[in-house]
């Protein structure tokens, strides 16, 4: 009776990160003169329940733009993507957007979620299959960001290789155009990607949207700390600390930081790391495109922007993107 009523677990390919790169991460960032974490370790199981708080939040505008570009043209993006494709989805975190794009579809062969955070990629992939019982759903646990290696010979049918939310915008430019790069190279002349960007737009609308009035995006910022005390047994003070996010007009990027709030010595790993009083840890940029300077970046990469979707206050772009000599 009680199995009877459990739903079936997605397959998941775990290419688990190991601890120690976690260790390394933090070690290097942490010995710079600039202290650094990189954006990535914001995710386990708490930064990303944090993070879709975030995306219901009424300053971020970012999720709801992107969201009404997916439902405003469902029946264009679903003709773009085809019939009978592979959708890979990186970065998944929860299933709304998929879900959008997937209703448009009048046939998918295979859906396959990837995500940094097991808990967020196992509740996605189980709410999709749950409700696309014949799609075949297959989950992948990996960090994007280090190798796309896992995306070789993934399917034979067309392949649509969605990246959503901005987070190209939390690359640098090079390691950007790097990954762009390495995405190209997966790509044949039938396949696709969806990108979703961030535009530009004044900063009063930027910085409200990562500084919200809940405090929640300052939870989310803290919770590296956290996670390095639980995981790294380390002992930071969260209290000791407070979030700063501010755009930075001319490198066109929110920069967000933790600003040690006091002297303090915090012990990771055995080791002391001493913080001058408003000294900064920074934790994320957030870079704002231009439609025109993204198809410059695609075609020195050997790509083609085929077709842009905004939302009516050109706030946010959804994009479909093609090896240039299709
Ligand atoms: C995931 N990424 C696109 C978010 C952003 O807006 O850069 C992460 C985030 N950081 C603070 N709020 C949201």
């Amino acid at each position: 009776m009680e199995n009877n009523m459990k739903q079936t677990m997605s397959p998941i390919r775990d290419l688990k990160p190991s601890l120690a790169s976690l260790e390394e991460d933090v070690m290097s960032g942490l010995k710079k003169d600039q202290k650094s974490l990189p954006p990535k370790l914001f995710y386990d199981a708490e930064g990303s329940r944090l993070f879709n708080q975030i995306t219901e939040l009424p300053e971020y505008y970012l999720t709801r733009a992107e969201k009404g570009i997916l439902i405003t043209h469902q029946n264009d993006i679903a003709t773009f993507i085809g019939s009978s494709s592979t959708l890979v989805e990186l970065g998944c975190g929860n299933e709304e957007k998929i879900s959008l794009i997937l209703s448009g579809l009048e046939n998918v062969s295979d859906y396959i979620p990837v995500d940094i955070s097991l808990s967020a990629l196992q509740e996605t992939a189980d709410k999709i299959k749950n409700d696309n019982p014949l799609l075949s759903v297959q989950g992948i646990r990996a960090d994007y960001t280090e190798s796309l290696s896992f995306l070789s010979g993934i399917s034979q049918n067309k392949k649509v290789i969605s990246f959503l939310g901005s987070t190209l915008g939390n690359f640098e430019a090079e390691p950007r155009e790097l990954f762009l790069n390495q995405l190209a190279q997966e790509l044949r002349l039938e396949d696709g990607l969806l990108i979703g960007i961030d535009l530009k737009k004044p900063k009063r609308i930027l910085e409200a949207a990562y500084n919200d009035s809940n405090g929640i995006t300052a939870r989310f910022n803290k919770n590296v700390l956290q996670r390095i005390n639980k995981e790294l047994d380390a002992n930071f003070q969260l209290n000791n600390f407070s979030h700063l996010a501010c755009y930075n007009e001319e490198d066109q990027r929110i920069e967000m930081y933790l600003v040690s709030e006091r002297i303090q010595t915090v012990e990771i790993c055995g080791e002391s790391f001493h913080f001058q009083k408003g000294e900064r840890i920074h934790t994320e940029n957030s870079y704002k495109f231009s439609v025109d300077e993204f198809e410059k970046t695609l075609h020195h990469i050997g790509l083609r922007l085929r077709k842009v979707w905004t939302d009516q206050e050109n706030h946010f772009a959804v994009t479909y993107v093609e090896p240039l000599n299709v």
